[in-house]
């Protein structure tokens, strides 16, 4: 199967050499486009690109004639997928009665100090069957890609006992394999202490070591091992005994680091080689000189930061300190109900003052570093899978987070495959 896409007005975050690495700092600034473009895709990789004008017409006519599928892109723009490197997409039923109480004036931790949040979900997904967690799991999978994701990390965590976790992450794995985006899984045990615990958080992480990462190794459902560090949850100490076990099974560790308090999770995450550090609203300068020296990514979830109504991190202060940030959505039913990655973009830009090129690099590029994929997606080149979303006639790459809720995408190419 070949696609020949022709005549696009601007092909977006197309390199001719693919990073290696995750961007930082300044270099998050430039964003290379092609202007009048095309692009010819085989099997499901990118084959090449080029400008309309600076390729020869028989070359074009060659090109259209033996490709499979010929798309028009007059006027219209081709971006690289979004690679949402956060999220909880795998919960069973909603918590909108939360989000209520939120508004009465509960915060999230005395939401979850009386046995909601998180256990609720707990709750609600052990009450549901594996079939038809997946059924809710495959509607958001769906709605996701119709948003222009392409690679999706998901994480286990409303699970807690070895067998709802496995549950979660065999559902999360079978999202790969029923729909074309690209997943990556994250075994999160440690996302809250179970009540069958209450008041003896050190038991249960025994009983992660011990008998549920285990489970989760031997069938092979996680590539990374991820902890919420914050005072009601666990503890820097938690985290280290947790990622020495995961070591064991080759699981990298990601820390929901920083997200009420100073809590050490970006420390503890850097210490022991974390992929990235999530959240980072209470970071600071020395959060960040700790990561300068590292190989791991500070993932920004602004969506959270919005429905909990938070400060937001000093972002435009990691860029300063030459730091690789990612933009991820935190598609969960607790803090951020959302996997639209072009609302993520509009809030980075406009609570954190971000620019389109910054966040659009952060959304596509750093995104798929952050969940190991950097080698196959993230941006336009050659060699990379054919996964890139055909806009309707805009403007700008600009007017994408500027018309942060209208649909802009008309056609989605996923590993090389018409999706639509
Ligand atoms: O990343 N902070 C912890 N975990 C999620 C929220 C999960 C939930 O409330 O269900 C987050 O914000």
């Amino acid at each position: 199967m070949s696609i020949f896409i022709k005549n696009i007005k601007k092909l977006v975050n197309a390199r001719q050499q693919s990073p290696a690495s995750p961007l930082r700092g300044k270099e998050m600034e430039t964003l290379p486009c092609l202007d009048g473009a095309w692009l010819l895709t085989e099997g499901d990789r990118i084959k090449a690109f080029g400008t309309m004008d600076g390729t020869a017409p028989e070359t074009m006519s060659a090109m259209e004639d033996s490709a499979d599928e010929v798309i028009d892109a007059s006027g219209r723009m081709v971006f690289p997928s979004y690679c949402d490197s956060h999220t909880h997409l795998v919960y069973a039923g909603s918590r909108e009665m939360e989000f209520m109480d939120k508004l009465r004036g509960l915060s999230y931790q005395e939401i979850a100090r009386r046995g909601g949040g998180i256990l609720n979900s707990v709750e609600l997904l052990h009450n549901t069957p594996e079939d038809e967690l997946l059924r809710q799991t495959l509607e958001r999978a769906r709605e996701i890609i119709s948003l222009g994701t392409g690679a999706v990390e998901i994480k286990s965590g409303y699970g807690l006992t070895v067998e709802d976790e496995v549950k979660m992450l065999r559902v999360a794995r079978r999202v790969g394999e029923e729909t074309p985006l690209r997943v990556r899984t994250t075994f999160l045990g440690a996302h809250a202490v179970p009540a069958r615990y209450k008041g003896d958080r050190k038991g249960y992480v025994d009983e992660i070591i011990r008998d549920i990462m285990p489970a989760v190794a031997a069938e092979g459902l996680a590539d990374y091992v991820d902890i919420f560090v914050e005072e009601g949850f666990f503890t820097v100490e938690d985290a280290a005994r947790i990622f020495e076990a995961a070591a064991r099974y080759g699981m990298q560790p990601k820390v929901h680091a920083n997200q009420m308090s100073c809590s050490g999770g970006v420390q503890v995450g850097v210490k022991y080689g974390a992929a990235s550090v999530d959240h980072m609203e209470f970071a600071g300068d020395e959060e960040f000189r700790v990561l300068r020296d590292s190989g791991t990514i500070a993932t920004l979830l602004p969506g959270a930061t919005f429905f909990l109504d938070m400060d937001y991190p000093r972002a435009k202060d990691m860029l300063a300190a030459d730091l690789p940030l990612a933009i991820a959505t935190n598609y969960n039913p607790g803090s951020c109900p959302s996997g639209d990655m072009k609302f993520m973009m509009a809030l980075a830009m406009i609570k954190m003052r971000l620019t389109p090129e910054t966040v659009l690099n952060a959304a596509t590029v750093n995104g798929a570093f952050a969940m190991g994929v950097g080698g196959d997606y993230g941006c336009i080149a050659v060699g990379k899978k054919a996964s890139v979303f055909i806009t309707r006639r805009i403007p700008s790459y600009e007017f994408v987070p500027y018309s942060f809720t209208s649909q802009l995408i008309e056609n989605i190419i996923l590993n090389g495959k018409k999706y639509n």
